[in-house]
């Protein structure tokens, strides 16, 4: 009964402050190529939350679910193409190559710098709006494709005192991507699955995707870096600093 009760009590404790598994390679605080063990273990670290990491209610990254992405007029942000992605699935971030990372600890500043360089987006969409003049309408499922995807990302957190214990409390996350070698575009269904008018699209999208792309992109970075806050607020706010920056 006391040894039942015991072991409540320390799972409630538990529950709180969450370790990483062991799988993932840490760093010490004071290592002195502090920046290429990040890098190495932020690559690990990726690979290793593929599936998710129930101990801190991580939700699987690869594929990674995201409910809607929009790329709409608004912020002061003209297109000429209304689209709305919902149901998205993306495959391949657990791949990431992480080429360099640098870290503040005083400042609570995270950089890296991802290259990914296969990476699938699977949808329902519902575009309405002109691309290059030609008019482009239609609803229904679309695959992008991209290859060679040169990122930079930026984390920033504010000191968070809990129970004793130092967090960061992530209050920032950007993206920038830097380049893309190529994007495959498929939109199926287009002009109410009209085939012939369909595969002029397609074709003309895919032979000037980087304008396609220079639409897209603004709301891609916004998007996602809202979806990598939440993930990074999972993984900081459940283990303490030092369970993830060792002494
Ligand atoms: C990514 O972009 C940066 C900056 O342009 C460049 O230095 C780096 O070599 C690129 N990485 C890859 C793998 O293309």
């Amino acid at each position: 009964m006391k040894s039942a009760l015991l072991f409540a009590l320390v799972a409630v404790l538990t529950s709180e402050a969450a370790k990483l598994p062991s799988t993932i390679k840490l760093c010490r605080k004071k290592d002195p190529n502090m920046n290429e063990c990040l890098r190495a273990s932020i690559k690990n670290a990726i690979r290793e939350m593929k599936s998710g990491l129930p101990e801190i209610q991580l939700i699987p990254v690869d594929p990674l679910f995201m409910t809607k992405v929009t790329i709409q007029d608004g912020a002061g942000r003209p297109v000429n193409i209304n689209l709305e992605l919902n149901n998205v699935k993306n495959s391949g971030f657990s791949e990431s190559d992480i080429e360099a990372a640098r870290i503040d600890f005083d400042k609570h500043i995270i950089e890296a710098d991802v290259f990914l360089k296969f990476s699938k987006l699977e949808a329902d969409y519902v575009m309405n709006g002109k691309f290059l003049v030609l008019p482009i309408k239609g609803n229904g499922k679309c695959i992008m494709e991209f290859t060679g995807l040169n990122t930079t990302l930026r984390l920033r957190a504010e000191p968070m005192t809990r129970n004793g214990k130092s967090y960061w409390n992530v209050v920032y996350f950007g993206i920038n991507i830097n380049s893309l070698q190529d994007l495959k575009i498929n939109f199926d269904n287009l002009f109410n699955g009209d085939k012939l008018l369909s595969d002029s699209t397609n074709l003309v999208l895919n032979e000037n995707w980087k304008q396609f792309w220079a639409e897209l992109k603004p709301s891609f970075e916004e998007t996602y870096a809202e979806a990598f806050l939440q993930l990074s607020k999972t993984v900081f706010g459940k283990v303490a600093e030092n369970d993830i920056f060792l002494d």
